[in-house]
């Protein structure tokens, strides 16, 4: 039987340490970080992520705001919001929950954030320099799962690492992170032809996809650490993973659950990143 990874518990020691370090930043430069989070329109998922990601700001001291926007506001409103937002000198991050409604175009919000000001780590710049190996904003679902392997001891040099989904968002920076860390990486998806197979490859199995139950314990390799980041509602409404809980971690040697895994690790690292972007911006007026 693995050992669970416990999201929960490792999330709140990453945000005790934002919450120490607080104060210490307030002293230094003279005022705290501060995060502005935007949600356009009413999607019940994303009123609950946003609604805890602006309630762990406030306990880490740092200044935050959600600004609810009408799910009809026009794409050149919400542009010039942020534009307001990047002008203004008191904001260090800006976060616009995504999905986006179907009027507005996702890829120019992403590019208007201010660079400095991405705690996402979405916008272009922030892509390119993480794939180039220069100081970056890391995406925080990434840094997150990163995070949980560090905090298990998983020496990753040399292993097979396989990622299952190849999203802008999760897949693909995860896939550059444990290249950076000298695993041998495989990207799966939708259309590998042999999905267990690739799997079965893996010492590190990272699965974010969407779609519930997608790998099964004959899919893990004995001993192997499994990362689900799967956020799906099943037939009876249940939250669950990507990865049949109870199949896999007969097999694994770490697991994930879903709810409590990667789910509160996301949120702990848009702390982190709402930090790096205020000592990066104070550090360059200084
Ligand atoms: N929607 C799902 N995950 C994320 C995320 O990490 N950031 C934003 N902005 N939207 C999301």
């Amino acid at each position: 039987m693995g050992n669970i990874i416990d999201g929960k518990a490792l999330s709140q020691a990453v945000k005790d340490e934002v919450r120490d370090e607080v104060p210490q930043l307030e002293a230094k430069y003279g005022r705290k970080p501060c995060l502005v989070v935007i949600i356009v329109g009413e999607n019940p998922a994303s009123q609950v992520y946003v609604r805890n990601k602006v309630k762990a700001a406030a306990y880490t001291g740092m200044g935050s705001e959600l600004i609810e926007l009408p799910a009809d506001i026009s794409e050149e409103a919400l542009l010039a919001k942020i534009r307001q937002l990047n002008e203004d000198p008191a904001v260090d991050g800006i976060l616009v929950q995504l999905p986006l409604p179907k009027h507005i175009d996702e890829e120019k919000v992403i590019d208007t954030i201010a660079r400095e000001k991405d705690v996402d780590g979405f916008h272009p710049g922030n892509v390119a320099n993480l794939w180039l190996g220069k100081d970056c904003i890391v995406p925080c679902t990434p840094a997150g799962v990163m995070r949980m392997l560090d905090t298990i001891g998983v020496e990753l040099k040399g292993k097979n690492a396989v990622v299952v989904g190849r999203s802008n968002i999760v897949g693909k920076p995860m896939a550059k992170l444990l290249l950076d860390r000298h695993a041998t990486v495989t990207i799966a998806h939708s259309r590998t032809a042999d999905l267990g197979a690739v799997c079965r490859t893996a010492d590190v199995l990272v699965v974010a996809v969407g779609k519930a139950g997608l790998v099964t314990g004959d899919m893990v390799k004995p001993g192997a650490v499994v990362i689900d980041v799967g956020m799906n509602r099943n037939a009876e409404g249940k939250l669950c993973g990507d990865v049949d809980y109870a199949s896999a971690s007969q097999v694994a040697s770490w697991i994930t659950p879903v709810p409590g895994g990667v789910g509160p690790m996301t949120i702990a690292m848009l702390m982190k990143n709402t930090i790096h972007c205020f000592v990066s911006r104070m550090e360059k007026k200084a």
